[in-house]
């Protein structure tokens, strides 16, 4: 492992692995006691957080663990992206972990109804009916999603099947790759900190850097169990298809910069195209983009900087954050970002008192 100011950074994915694997474990516990249909579902939970001994706690740390599995992908697809450790060789490692970062969206998503509350009832229902927006190939995703016309058991248990099957098992594959690649070819230094390194003494992975994983995993999970226990995740009222449209409809924390987008645009359509389909198409666009960075950062050599991504990247950030805060009316998006970059700086300074290869 490279040392630097920013070897801290290596950090990030191992503690997305962390929260990936909780997910796994609790969802397995999850599953022995979940039905997933609209007539049981809500009451299957419901008996899941009264009566079975520590259900509560074991849905809790799933719901938490999910959302911090999420940001954590996000905190480490920010900073691979500012250190341009997609360059080449490592171009399949950034595009399957895109894929994982849409995985994990998608395993948010579908696991969001499957309790079967009003909140996950007309988010959904909200969600679904944005794919429908697309012009040509909208009608077909939304029935698709939905495995019908409307939200009903139906997209309960196709959502249920998403969730336990097949995005489990195309994450595996996905992952297996990924984490076999970062093995292979070793962490990249970002093109600044090259010098810095190479004066530095590396450290070994094993065991050197494998404890020091392990430790932040203790850590994370000591918090994380905390989390679940002072605020347990809530349930709320079972979902009413005929009653009106829920008053607080909001999507997760992570889709809430492309709903607030979406809020922005007025109704109306021209030539048969409604107008929310052009944020919603330039969003895939983003997302194709992303995948591609590897391939459009070609212009300079590998020890050379490209401003013009590290800017485009700044200006990303401070849109999705800034529509995330405002779509909370809180600036707590902004101190979570903040609080992020604090941390990596407090423990970057830890890492000035690394041996020097020169005194080995
Ligand atoms: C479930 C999601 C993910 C898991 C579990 C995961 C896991 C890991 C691990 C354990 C590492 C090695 C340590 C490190 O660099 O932090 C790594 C490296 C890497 N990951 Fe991920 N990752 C995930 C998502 C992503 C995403 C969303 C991206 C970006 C699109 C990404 C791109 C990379 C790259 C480029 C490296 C190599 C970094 C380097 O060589 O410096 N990963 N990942």
């Amino acid at each position: 492992m490279p040392v630097h100011r920013l070897t801290v950074l290596y950090y990030f994915g191992g503690m997305t692995l962390f929260f990936f694997l909780v997910q796994v474990m609790t969802g397995i516990m999850l599953m022995l006691y979940y039905r997933p249909s609209a007539d049981q579902a809500f009451e299957s939970v419901e008996f899941l957080m009264t009566t079975v001994q520590f259900g509560w706690l074991i849905r809790s740390l799933h719901s938490w663990s999910a959302n911090l599995m999420v940001f954590f992908a996000f905190v480490h697809l920010v900073t691979v992206y500012f250190t341009k450790s997609y360059r080449k060789p490592r171009e399949i490692t950034w595009i399957t972990g895109c894929v994982l970062l849409f995985i994990a969206m998608a395993f948010g998503f579908s696991g969001y109804l499957l309790p079967w509350n009003q909140l996950a009832f007309f988010a959904t229902k909200v969600g679904t009916d944005i794919a429908g927006a697309v012009p040509l190939v909208g009608e077909w995703t939304l029935r698709f999603l939905r495995g019908g016309d409307r939200v009903t058991g139906g997209t309960l248990s196709r959502f249920y099947g998403w969730h336990v099957a097949i995005l489990p098992a195309i994450s595996a594959v996905v992952l297996g790759i990924h984490l076999l690649l970062v093995q292979i070819q070793g962490m990249s230094v970002p093109p600044h900190l090259q010098e810095e390194a190479d004066r530095r003494r590396p450290m070994r992975f094993f065991p050197n850097f494998a404890l020091r994983d392990l430790f932040g995993w203790l850590l994370a999970l000591g918090v994380l169990v905390a989390i679940a226990a002072l605020f347990p995740w809530e349930l709320g009222e079972k979902a009413d298809p005929f009653a009106p449209a829920y008053k607080d409809i909001r999507p997760e924390w992570y889709f809430m910069f492309m709903f607030e987008t979406l809020k922005l645009v007025p109704g109306g359509e021209i030539a048969g195209i409604e107008y929310e389909a052009v944020p919603i198409l330039l969003f895939a666009l983003g997302g194709l983009l992303l995948v591609l960075v590897p391939f459009l950062d070609r212009g300079v050599n590998r020890t050379g900087r490209s401003p013009i991504f590290t800017w485009v990247g700044v200006v990303a950030l401070v849109y999705m954050v800034g529509l995330t805060a405002w779509g909370y009316r809180s600036l707590a998006p902004v101190y979570a970002v903040l609080a992020t970059a604090l941390v990596v700086a407090v423990l970057g300074l830890g890492t000035r008192r690394a041996p020097r290869r020169d005194r080995s």
